[in-house]
């Protein structure tokens, strides 16, 4: 579970532990993670997942086998910085977008591969914006559903899904940097058919059905959870 100390990614930590699974959450900030760990009864294992050496140095750490496999860290990290004024800073963002949401997935799971078990479930974290816009990050998340269609072909045959969980606004995290305001939060939702955003929860109950035995037929696909906001069709 990369990325399990905050937000969605600690809620699906917390909701896999609670199906009785040995869970290991990541993440870079160590006290961050080890005290989330600790809270939800997971193991925490240090690393910047979209460094190709931390990723080697840490596969030590990981499971030898592994049957759920939650790529969840990213973010939008144009959040963090000012605009980019000229192509170099253009191209800087666009690049750093593709290692937070691309690389982080594509890194771990490339690691991880030869202790996948049979039958095992492997879930990334998408977006909304994948199909919406926000620019690099949107098209970061667009890649993710690519990459993600052809591991669902090269792993299937052992009975392995995988599939993308693609949130719309999700509060309780710290996507956002903060606490919404009401102008934002509106201006952010649109018009769901629910009227609300999402939770962490509502996210990692999609997960988990995609992570059960029952779901071993969904394969290949992206899972809106946005209430409406992006419609499924
Ligand atoms: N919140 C939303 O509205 C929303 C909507 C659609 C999709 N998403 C996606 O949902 C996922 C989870 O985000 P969130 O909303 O729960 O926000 P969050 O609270 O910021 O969680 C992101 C987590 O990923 C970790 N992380 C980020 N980059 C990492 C890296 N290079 N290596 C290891 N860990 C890394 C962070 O920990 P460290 O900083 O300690 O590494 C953090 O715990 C992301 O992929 C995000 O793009 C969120």
């Amino acid at each position: 579970m990369t990325g399990g100390g905050t937000g969605i990614g600690r809620a699906v930590a917390a909701a896999l532990v609670k199906q009785g699974l040995d869970v290991v959450i990541t993440g870079r900030r160590e006290d961050m993670l080890v005290a989330a760990a600790a809270e939800i009864g997971a193991r925490a294992v240090v690393f910047d997942a979209a460094d190709p050496a931390q990723v080697h140095a840490a596969a030590a750490e990981l499971p030898e086998r592994v049957d759920v496999l939650v790529n969840n860290a990213g973010g939008n990290v144009a959040r963090r910085r000012p605009a980019p004024e000229g192509l170099a800073d253009v191209r800087e963002l666009w690049l750093a977008n593709f290692e937070a949401n691309v690389l982080t997935a594509v890194l771990v799971t490339t690691a991880l591969q030869p202790r996948l078990a049979d039958d095992a479930r492997v879930v990334t974290i998408g977006s909304i914006a994948a199909r919406r816009g926000s620019g690099s990050y949107g098209a970061a998340k667009a890649a993710i559903e690519a990459w993600t269609a052809d591991l669902a072909f090269a792993l299937g045959g052992r009975g392995i899904t995988v599939n993308v969980v693609s949130p719309g606004v999700t509060e309780e995290t710290e996507f956002f940097g903060g606490t919404l305001s009401e102008d934002r939060r509106r201006k952010l939702v649109g018009n769901p058919a629910n009227g609300r955003t999402g939770t962490p929860a509502d996210v990692a109950a999609v997960v988990i059905f995609l992570t059960s035995p029952e779901a071993g037929h969904v394969t290949g696909q992206v899972i809106g959870v946005n209430g409406g906001a992006g419609l499924g069709r």
